[in-house]
């Protein structure tokens, strides 16, 4: 049999270990990204510079190519490139319905409701005059946000009517679409939950606690797999990302559902038509239940089925560091911090000299530790530890 060829979009560090996984399953791997210097371009089989929100030249590229599978992992960017090439090729895949849904905020809450998903109720605002209307009838506080954002972008919890001027600018400054979404709040710990479906059937992998930098901005600061949450709080988690996976019409892809869980149970923040970043699904999930979801993506891409049966109980966790925004003057502390037991993984991103931005989403993260352990907690306190550890001292 010859070999079979898989387009994967993307190949930046997130991506770079599917186009590993997938050419250690002797697939030939081509791959695109607009960005010369992506990491993953060097270890494909073939590699094209291309935007991977150009569908028209991600079709030509698969046709071209003639490839079995195409994916995109941990970027909600290629998501709808993803579905018009497969639905065009006939290949596995989500349908460009499921994909509009997945990639839009206000669609998205639209098909929860009416498939019985619990989701915050949300009203779709394109004028500042909109957005204080839908305040005032959403009930204080609201959380405002674009349509099509990502990495909480532009997110911002607004408590009184002055919030809502700095929330409708942050919404517009990175919103394509002009159209930002206004919801209810929901107070409450948060989750994620990555899955994969195929033939319709859903299997749930695993649940990853949060820490967010909570309001205004909610940026992600840490994960601790696997959650130690109540176990009749997770059945109504796994509930509820069932039910929100299915609602989006997901059939054959990766999903990563996030959920708080608020003083009415189990709701959902927003699904992805695609694996979970921040090294959720590359290293976390892996490190505590033993299952490769990457692997599994790449199977489902394929039209094989995938094994997802955990073989591990450990733990695994995630903290980024969390300088105050300045010139960075002095870093101490770094040998220690790495040095501290079961730590995997440490990277810092500035230099003395260097400028640590205000932290208002994802990209102004600037390092990060990831640590295991024989259990989530033993875990989650290595990696707080090695962040303690590491003192970074900036000035205004
Ligand atoms: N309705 C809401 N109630 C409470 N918190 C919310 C709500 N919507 C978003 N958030 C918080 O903001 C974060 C980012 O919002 P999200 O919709 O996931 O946008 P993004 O696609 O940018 O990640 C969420 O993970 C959550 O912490
Ligand atoms: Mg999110």
């Amino acid at each position: 049999m010859s070999t079979r060829s898989i387009l994967l979009l993307g190949a930046g560090p997130l991506q770079l270990p599917a186009v590993r996984t997938a050419r250690r399953l002797g697939l030939r791997v081509v791959v695109m990204d607009f960005n010369p210097r992506a990491p993953g371009l060097r270890e494909a089989d073939s590699a094209h510079i291309a935007d991977i929100k150009d569908a028209a030249v991600a079709l030509q590229i698969a046709r071209e190519e003639r490839v079995s599978a195409v994916l995109s992992v941990c970027t909600d960017y290629a998501v709808r490139t993803v579905a018009r090439v497969t639905s065009e090729l006939g290949l596995p895949g989500l349908s460009e319905e499921a994909a509009e849904r997945a990639t839009d905020k206000y669609r998205m809450r639209e098909a929860f409701l009416r498939g019985g998903a619990p989701s915050p109720k949300a009203i779709r605002v394109a004028s500042q005059d909109e957005l204080a209307e839908a305040a005032a009838r959403l009930g204080w506080p609201v959380i405002v946000k674009p349509t099509d954002g990502v990495g909480s972008k532009g997110v911002t919890k607004a408590t009184d009517p002055a919030g809502l001027e700095l929330a409708w600018r942050r919404g517009q400054a990175v919103c394509r679409s002009g159209v930002l979404v206004c919801e209810e709040f929901v107070e409450g710990p948060e989750v994620s939950v990555e899955g994969l479906t195929w033939n319709g059937e859903t299997h749930l992998v695993a649940i990853t606690d949060k820490i967010t930098s909570g309001p205004p901005y909610f940026v992600e600061t840490g994960h601790t797999e696997v959650s130690q949450l109540p176990a009749a709080d997770q059945e109504s988690i796994l509930d509820a990302a069932r039910r929100g996976v299915k609602a989006l019409g997901i059939d054959f892809a990766a999903s990563h559902t996030e959920i708080k869980l608020g003083a009415h149970g189990a709701c959902i923040m927003e699904i992805g038509a695609r694996l979970g970043g921040d090294r959720i699904t590359s290293d976390l999930v892996p490190m505590a239940t033993g299952v490769d979801i990457f692997e599994g993506a790449i199977r489902v891409a394929l039209g094989e089925t995938p094994d997802v049966a955990p073989t591990r109980g450990a733990g695994a966790a995630i903290r980024y560091f969390l300088p105050e925004p300045g010139t960075v003057v002095k870093i101490e502390g770094a040998a220690e911090s790495r040095n501290v037991e079961g730590v995997v993984d440490w990277v810092l991103d500035v230099e003395e000299g260097g400028d640590v931005p205000p932290l208002e989403n994802s990209l102004t993260r600037v390092g990060h530790v990831l640590a295991a352990g024989a259990t989530p907690t033993e875990a989650a306190g290595r990696a707080e530890r090695a962040r303690s550890l590491l003192k970074i001292t900036t000035r205004r």
